[in-house]
């Protein structure tokens, strides 16, 4: 696993040193669906929230390389302390998790009884989640919601757009903290209802993080890998995807024969790009592996109180 004299970034090509690095140094590469497909392409394991935690947790690799932003690297770490966590970029951050700081969260907590249940959407920072009840990510939600005690207030943080799909899927009411995913809230409905009348035979797929009426006209709603299944399973020939565009390499592979076109954003910009997780490159990702840096460090009694309500969340979700 050591660190070797290493050739000069210029040098080498950077997939195959990724690929030889993560044998030399005994780790696994973990992507999120975001990620940019070159990256996608040399992962060993790709998936969504849920599954990229349940994957950092069960790993036997000395080293995790986490390709996503802060908050799930994070997470591998909470799950998994005595494994080397290392990122392409340490400021992969995130807007819902930036935008809900914990001590902002304990000041909005304090106009509610002692007594409700804090869930937070994992896209949150370990100090949040320390002060969370139990954790969900957009696969569990409703799950998670729904073994809430009917008597009990839930403060739902730091995502409304999904809480308040939540609160239409469950009929539980909660109270929402009042964040946004800077990427989800992007999509144009002018643009998206111009789409539809071009491709009318397409289904409007979307995560749940939009906002509400571009919900109320989507023909499924899911998680990243349940719009990916989806897309595998359902008879359409065509989908219009309301959600990051990286989604759509693994969906292009995985359904090769069907028509796939990317919600457009209102201006134009690559808004339906998530600035965060595009921070990190190939090259980043190639220095992380081969430096061992930057790495993912946490203090112990933070971390065990942010694994409570996300060993929670995995028992409820089993
Ligand atoms: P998923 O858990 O659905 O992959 O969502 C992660 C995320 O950051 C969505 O913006
Ligand atoms: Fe956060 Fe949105 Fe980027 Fe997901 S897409 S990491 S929620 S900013």
């Amino acid at each position: 696993m050591a660190a070797a004299t290493e050739p000069d970034i210029g040098q080498v090509d950077l997939l195959d040193e990724i690929v030889r690095l993560k044998k030399e140094r005994n780790a696994v590469l973990l992507a999120h669906f975001y990620q940019e497909s070159e990256i996608q392409d040399v992962a060993d394991f790709i998936g969504d929230s849920l599954a990229l935690a349940r994957e950092a947790e069960k790993t036997k690799a000395e080293v995790i390389c986490f390709a996503g932003v802060h908050f799930m690297a994070e997470t591998a770490k909470i799950l998994n302390p005595e494994r080397i966590v290392v990122v392409p970029d340490l400021d992969a951050g995130c807007s819902l998790a930036d935008g809900c700081p914990a001590d902002r969260l304990e000041q909005w907590q304090s106009r509610f009884p002692d007594d409700a249940v804090t869930i937070s959407y994992i896209n949150c920072s370990a100090a949040v989640k320390a002060r969370s009840d139990i954790i969900c990510t957009s696969s569990n939600a409703k799950k998670i919601v729904e073994s809430v005690p009917a008597d009990k207030t839930i403060l739902f943080a730091p995502d409304k757009n999904l809480g308040r799909y939540l609160i239409k899927e469950t009929g539980r009411h909660m109270e929402l903290y009042p964040g946004t995913c800077i990427v989800h809230e992007t999509f144009s409905e002018r643009k998206l209802v111009e789409l539809r009348t071009r491709h009318p035979d397409a289904k409007l797929i979307a995560h749940p993080e939009c906002e509400e009426s571009l919900l109320d006209t989507a023909d499924y709603i899911g998680s990243t890998s349940k719009l990916l299944s989806f897309v595998v399973e359902d008879a359409a020939e065509a989908y219009i995807v309301a959600t990051e565009s990286g989604i759509l390499h693994q969906m292009q592979k995985n359904a090769p024969g069907k028509t796939l076109i990317a919600a457009p954003p209102e201006g134009n910009c690559a808004c339906n790009e998530c600035p965060f997780m595009k921070l990190n490159t190939p090259e980043k990702l190639y220095l992380a592996l081969r430096d061992l840096k930057p790495r993912l460090e946490m203090d112990e009694e933070l971390r065990l109180r942010a694994k409570k309500p996300l060993d929670r969340m995995l028992e409820l979700s089993a």
